[in-house]
């Protein structure tokens, strides 16, 4: 099959279009013939070597596609069937093997490219806003880079809730977009925080804070007593160690720095997650704004973009 192939780590250009043999099913994988693999910013993290991976491997996180083949433990699913999933390896690919307990079965009304953009990003969003800080109606929250592919879910995905939504981003077309996606105060990065304190008084329950380095110290001064400090990400550096003491002065805050993998161990709440997004999209309620399809040989060029903070909303490879 053909796939992208990291051989060695460093820039976009490491990302190579190449052959490379098909993967190998065991008795409880299902082998997947890709129709979208998502563009996530972990891809670029393992692409450079900063989340370090042994040499060579397949890049990708999440992906949806037909059933190819099932192993002779796989009960559930059949050829043909319809099926994504995230943090499992090996998306950027022709085809790839998933364990059974890691796939979703896609409901009609939602297509395969939809599923493949709202898994890693839209099950993040959902452990965020429902089980790392539960938002409730009449919160206010902080979300950083709103027009972003996790800016734009978590911002319906709060709404949904009943918060007042205030998102950041860098340009007025990410505003135009933010708004859309039912943000109700949107502003520019620089002195955030005053901006927050004159909307809110006394600051916001939550922030959802994937940038780091460049926000984390305004994401914390955003925050009223007690307030949720949720270092999701650190699209623009990693953050320097932080003071506990940090959090007592500005007011007995929490600091947690969570990911997807702990938030969907269990079956149970892989399946919740997945079918509230399934059931959003079906239903209309959530919006997945798809901005850029690549042919699967141009994932260089989708990193680049990525990176340079051109895109909006999802990243699609196509095989
Ligand atoms: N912990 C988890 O479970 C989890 C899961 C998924 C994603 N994430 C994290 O969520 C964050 C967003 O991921 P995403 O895939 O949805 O990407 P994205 O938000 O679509 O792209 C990153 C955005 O961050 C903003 N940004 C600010 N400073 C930046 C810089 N120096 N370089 C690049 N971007 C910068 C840009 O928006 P503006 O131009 O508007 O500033 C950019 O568009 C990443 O940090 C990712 O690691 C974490």
């Amino acid at each position: 099959m053909l796939a992208i192939v990291v051989s060695a780590t460093g820039g976009p250009e490491v990302l190579t279009y190449t052959d490379h043999p098909d993967p190998e099913l065991n008795p409880g994988d299902v082998l997947v013939d890709i129709a979208a693999a998502g563009v996530n910013f972990i891809d670029v993290y393992q692409r450079m070597g900063r989340y370090p991976l042994s040499l060579p491997f397949v890049p990708g996180n999440e992906g949806a596609g037909t059933v190819a083949a099932v192993g002779e433990d796989v009960r559930d699913l059949s050829v043909g069937d319809t099926v994504a999933w995230a943090g499992v390896m090996g998306s950027y690919a022709e085809r790839t093997v998933v364990p059974a307990s890691r796939l979703l079965s896609v409901p009609d009304g939602v297509t395969a490219d939809l599923a493949a953009a709202v898994m890693l990003q839209g099950m993040t969003a959902h452990y965020l806003t429902h089980s790392t800080y539960e938002v409730k109606p009449g919160d206010d929250v902080l979300v950083h880079a709103a027009a972003g592919g996790m800016g734009l879910l978590l911002t319906q995905i709060a709404k949904l809730r009943g918060a007042r939504v205030i998102g950041t981003v860098s340009t007025e077309e990410k505003e135009k977009l933010a708004r859309q996606a039912g943000a109700d105060e949107v502003l520019r990065y620089a002195g955030f925080s005053e901006a927050v304190r004159e909307l809110t008084g006394s600051g916001v329950h939550v922030v959802y804070d994937g940038v780091g380095a460049a926000t984390f110290d305004g994401s914390i001064a955003s925050l009223r007593p007690r307030g949720m400090m949720a270092l999701y990400g650190q699209a623009s550096g990693p953050v320097a160690p932080v003071d506990p003491q940090t959090l007592h002065q500005h007011g007995s805050l929490f600091l947690t720095r969570p990911t997807l993998a702990h938030y969907v161990a269990d079956r149970d709440e892989l399946v919740w997650r997945a079918s509230d997004l399934f059931n959003w999209i079906a239903s209309g309620q959530l919006k997945v704004h798809i901005s850029h399809r690549y042919p699967l040989a141009e994932a260089a060029r989708a990193h680049e973009d990525l990176e340079a903070r051109r895109t909006t909303g999802k990243l699609l490879l196509i095989p």
